[in-house]
């Protein structure tokens, strides 16, 4: 049953900023992904740690990830997700006024992959910068490119997610607890003024630093740099992110279908961040959306931090379950703790 009430709050949880889009309405008109041919599957996980294909799928949804090869950059996954979104908008790069990239796993604190996308793909002049909000940052950098659409400072902005979290991997017993869950990966969306009728609506965008120490790559509190950190691994506190996550979804529905005025039972697809199959389905069933309006697609990448969004909306669009004038739901969660949701009519 659809919520028609707000959610109860949890007694900590901090209020959620929602804001209707204003302006000239922005859309997303060509996604393009890319992730690294070499899969580990749950059983080859097995012989690299004490853990079972049966406890991996049953307490995730997971059965494989994409482990890029030693070496790689984030900056070549970014590129090839970018120059499939640029090929599926028809948009050429010199077109692009501003490339925003979003990532949990930056190649080196400077210069930004950004700034080397639009050299490597040739869009001289544009703004290019990236951003850290973590597995949040895709719906982050959306928002930016929708403020800028909105506010006539850009009419064509590419925004991608990329991720190589295998750097930041130990596949050992100690750390099987994120070790299963996340794989590398990337995706990027062109966005442009949206047709008459149809682009973003709202906006809900947030953050609450006291969880600052929930998901973390690096010491805590020090951070990797200060701490001669040379390789940090991710660590979390699986169940309390759970929950987290699973608040945080219901609420972010409920008050971005308030702020755009329309009911829960009118989202016509809900794509949310991929970290745990089990989280997504019990943030659905208490939303009220049946999991046929859910895009998921776990199984394949686990969880890719900003890249599972577009991946996961990239696979929905391929299989045909988006169309024209369908309300798409993006909503995402991640260690800062950060949230974020866009609503959008599809163009
Ligand atoms: N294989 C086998 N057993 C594992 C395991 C693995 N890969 N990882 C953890 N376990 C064990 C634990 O050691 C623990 O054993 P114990 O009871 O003997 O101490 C048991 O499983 C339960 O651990 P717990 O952490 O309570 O499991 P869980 O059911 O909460 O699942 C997560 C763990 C990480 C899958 C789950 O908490 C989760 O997905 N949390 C959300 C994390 C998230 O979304 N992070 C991303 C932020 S963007």
């Amino acid at each position: 049953m659809a919520l028609t009430t707000a959610p109860r709050v949890r007694s900590d949880a901090l209020p959620l900023r929602t804001f209707k889009a204003k302006g000239r309405p922005s859309a997303i008109f060509g996604l393009g992904v890319h992730a690294p041919a070499r899969v580990l599957s749950n059983v080859d996980l097995e012989s690299l740690m004490e853990t079972s294909d049966q406890w991996i799928t049953e307490r995730t949804g997971i059965k494989r990830r994409h482990i890029a090869e030693p070496g790689t950059t984030t900056f070549s996954l970014a590129t090839e997700a970018a120059r499939k979104a640029l090929a599926a908008a028809r948009v050429k790069a010199e077109e692009v006024d501003a490339i925003i990239v979003a990532t949990s796993s930056p190649d080196g604190p400077f210069p930004s992959i950004a700034c080397r996308m639009q050299d490597e793909l040739g869009a001289p002049g544009s703004y290019a910068y990236d951003i850290l909000a973590a597995c949040t940052g895709f719906v982050y950098a959306l928002e930016q490119a929708d403020s800028m659409i909105a506010s006539e400072r850009a009419d064509t902005v590419l925004v991608v997610g990329a991720e190589v979290l295998s750097r930041m991997l130990e596949y050992s017993n100690e750390y099987r607890h994120t070790a299963v869950i996340f794989g590398d990966g990337a995706g990027a969306a062109v966005v442009r003024p949206a047709p008459a009728g149809a682009g973003f609506k709202a906006w809900c965008l947030g953050g609450d630093g006291r969880g600052y120490a929930q998901v973390t790559a690096g010491n805590v509190p020090l951070g990797a740099y200060a701490a001669k950190d040379e390789r940090p691994i991710i660590d979390m506190k699986g169940p309390d992110v759970f929950k987290f996550a699973v608040d945080i979804f219901i609420r972010q529905a409920y008050a971005i279908a308030q702020e755009a005025g329309i009911s829960i039972e009118d989202i016509d697809l809900f794509v949310p961040h991929q970290a745990n199959y089990r989280i997504i389905e019990a943030a659905a069933r208490r939303i009220g959306l049946p999991m046929e309006r859910v895009a998921v697609n776990i199984e394949e990448y686990g969880n890719t931090s900003t890249a599972t969004i577009p991946l996961a909306l990239h696979d929905a669009v391929a299989a045909g379950r988006v169309k024209s004038g369908d309300r798409v739901l993006l909503a995402g969660f991640g260690s800062g703790l950060t949230w974020g949701a866009g609503l959008l009519e599809w163009a």
